[in-house]
């Protein structure tokens, strides 16, 4: 599967996706995922930058009132369409482009930094969508990107729950088993059914890899690692969404920031 085939898929859920990430379903998104990730952010007050997989524009429109300039860019062209409509209601001076991030359209060393929010384990050649951020940054800009943890998002995977619900462990395996496109089959699981019922799931493809692997390849870009997080839950997030408690029980995703050397 290459990132053409990815580009169907997305587009084929971008109606759905944004509609349930609006009503407020995407809550690791929100409650977990995006907030870490701005508390990670340096200051980009003043900066140019381009935010890779944009998707319906959530976290592009947070990094603008953050005072960046922002240009995004989406492969679905549905989901620009989307984004479009927001930034035309809301306007906040972002550029969004339907561009794959493995062929950005933009010249050397344009911004000052790069962002990617939970997009790049969903790209099949993602050395060459680092490459692409690497070159597109100026020496000493950085990209800061999350992903689903490599750990713990294995190709097995099952929440052990106790008699109240609540998940005290999670089994995991296959960790070294290369998916290269297997087919995830879910909705947010948020959503109550009444929302769900009719929708079709959405069929995302999932390409792995492991820790080493990840670093190796930023290693091999030339990008310097600067910061790692593993977001997790207080309790008082938990109180406010119980839904991400599981997320308290290992890290369910990874946030790092790497920088081009000057
Ligand atoms: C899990 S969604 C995340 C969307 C958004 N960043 C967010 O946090 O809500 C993954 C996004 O990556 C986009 N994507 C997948 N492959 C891409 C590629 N080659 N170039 C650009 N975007 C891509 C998808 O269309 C989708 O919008």
């Amino acid at each position: 599967m290459d990132h053409g085939e990815v580009w169907r898929i997305w587009n084929l859920h971008a109606n759905a996706w944004t509609k349930l990430a609006r009503a407020g379903y995407d809550v690791y998104r929100d409650y977990l995922n995006t907030p870490a990730f701005f508390a990670l952010l340096p200051d980009v007050g003043g900066l140019s930058g381009l935010h890779i997989g944009c998707g319906e524009g959530h976290n592009t429109r947070l990094l603008a009132k953050r005072g960046a300039r922002v240009t995004a860019v989406d492969i679905a062209e549905a989901f620009i369409v989307h984004s479009r409509e927001a930034e035309t209601q809301e306007p906040l001076g972002i550029d969004y482009r339907v561009a794959s991030a493995v062929e950005l359209p933009y010249a050397d060393a344009t911004f000052d930094f790069a962002t990617g929010f939970m997009s790049f384990m969903d790209i099949p050649e993602i050395a060459r969508v680092l490459a692409e951020a690497h070159r597109v940054l100026k020496p000493g800009g950085f990209l800061q990107f999350s992903i689903a943890h490599p750990c713990f998002d294995t190709p097995h995977r099952r929440n052990l729950r106790d008699a109240n619900g609540l998940t005290y462990a999670i089994e995991i395996g296959d960790y070294f088993r290369p998916l290269e496109g297997a087919i995830s089959e879910w909705l947010f699981s948020a959503a109550p059914s009444h929302v769900k019922h009719g929708l079709p799931q959405f069929k995302t493809p999932r390409f792995n890899r492991t820790v080493s692997q990840w670093l190796n390849l930023l290693i091999d870009t030339g990008l310097m690692l600067e910061r790692v997080e593993e977001p997790r839950p207080s309790d008082a997030t938990v109180l406010a969404c119980p839904g991400v408690q599981d997320a308290q029980v290992v890290a369910y995703f990874l946030h790092l920031r790497v920088r081009k050397p000057k």
